[in-house]
């Protein structure tokens, strides 16, 4: 059959993890989808930078809309990032252009996740996400389509590597702050602004992702209400230790007779319950469905192979044809989120 041809706009971390998985396992992909997956053209900023795998057989584009565009490209692959810019003008043109998307963007998602949605379905075209939530976990799929024939009463769990692996290596190493962030950065967990991890807002956007597909809901990451881990120092870290609980930044969405909730923040956790028991990049997310009841998924939330095996996963299923609706069902049926309103005190 006619292979798929890929164009990939991004390669850092998870771009260049696509890469080396498909020159990888390019017979294995293909065995799978029945047909080959191929890479015709990427973009980046530097032409001229080291990137670690050999890129020389695909054409090279200066610009990612154009990218975006080529005739050549049956599916974009954007792994730039950013809420706005050239990440979302590359994925509206594509979706014009007549090709579907695979993203692992959760900042433009929460934001403009519905307007992307009813953009793919009035071309035609769909739009995948997996690693855009808790990095390797295949939470995306388990919502849209394991767990499909469930209502879902709560969606939980610790869903940024980065303040997982700050909060936990502080505890167990001992090491401060700025060493840890460090590490953090060497292991590609950052966000090019880390202020979107440590602040909690990119843990936030995948709550507010997660909340829409669960809930049936339109994203509205505006009304999570979110704290970070900025203010958790090592005092309460061992002072939560000494208690027999950890402190991790822990979200919950829930749908209540007040409206939707959607809480991230640092939490304190039984030391040795599963929650309590994550360390370093580890996400856990816990599904609670009407019929199977609770699911627990636990795993790599962010990092090189982990990502790019997420961003595979949606790459195969497009090549398979499975088409799939970008929050599980229609994007006119999802109804506007009425954020919760606590009391005030
Ligand atoms: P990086 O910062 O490592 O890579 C970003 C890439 O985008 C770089 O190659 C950069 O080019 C390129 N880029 C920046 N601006 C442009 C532009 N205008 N046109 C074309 N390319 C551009 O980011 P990550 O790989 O870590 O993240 C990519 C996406 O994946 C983000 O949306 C992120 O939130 C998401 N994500 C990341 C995870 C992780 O663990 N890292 C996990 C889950 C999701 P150059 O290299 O030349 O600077
Ligand atoms: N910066 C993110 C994290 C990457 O640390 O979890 C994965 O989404």
């Amino acid at each position: 059959s006619a292979p798929l041809r890929l164009g990939i706009a991004g390669l850092g971390t998870v771009g260049i993890g696509v890469v080396k998985i498909i020159q990888k396992h390019a017979d294995l992909v293909s065995v799978r989808c029945g047909r080959p997956v191929t890479i015709t053209a990427v973009s980046a900023r530097d032409r001229t930078r080291n990137r670690d795998a050999d890129l020389s057989e695909f054409a090279w584009e200066a610009d990612a809309v154009s990218l975006a565009q080529r005739d050549d490209v049956d599916l974009f692959v954007e792994l730039i990032g950013g809420d706005a810019g050239v990440a979302k003008d590359s994925i509206e043109a594509a979706l014009r252009a007549g090709k579907d998307v695979v993203t692992a963007n959760k900042a433009l998602l929460a934001l403009h996740g519905q307007e992307l949605a009813e953009l793919a379905e009035a071309e035609g075209r769909v739009i995948r996400f997996e690693a855009a939530v808790a990095g390797g976990i295949p939470v995306i799929k388990a919502l849209t389509e394991s767990l499909a024939g469930n209502g879902i009463n709560r969606v939980m769990g610790v869903m940024n590597g980065t303040c997982n692996y700050i909060l936990t290596r502080m505890e167990s190493a001992g090491l401060p702050y700025e060493t840890v962030f460090e590490e953090a950065r060497q292991l590609g967990y950052l966000e090019a602004d880390p202020t979107l991890d440590v602040g909690g807002i990119d843990a936030g956007h995948k709550l507010a992702i997660l909340a829409a597909i669960a809930f049936g809901t339109r994203v509205n990451f505006d009304a999570v209400e979110i704290e970070g881990i900025v203010r958790v120092s090592i005092d309460d870290i061992h002072r939560a230790e000494d208690m027999g609980y950890r402190i991790k930044l822990l979200g919950v969405a829930q749908m209540t007779a007040r409206g939707l909730e959607q809480r991230m923040s640092p939490c304190l956790v039984p030391a040795d319950s599963p929650l309590g028991q994550l360390n370093g990049g580890t996400n856990m997310v816990v599904i609670e469905g009407d019929s199977a009841g609770q699911i627990v998924l636990r795993g790599a939330g962010a990092g090189e192979g982990p990502t790019a095996s997420a961003v595979m996963s949606d790459v195969i299923e497009i090549a398979r044809g499975t088409r799939l609706p970008t929050f599980g069902r229609p994007a006119a049926s999802l109804a506007a989120a009425q954020p919760a309103r606590t009391a005030v005190p």
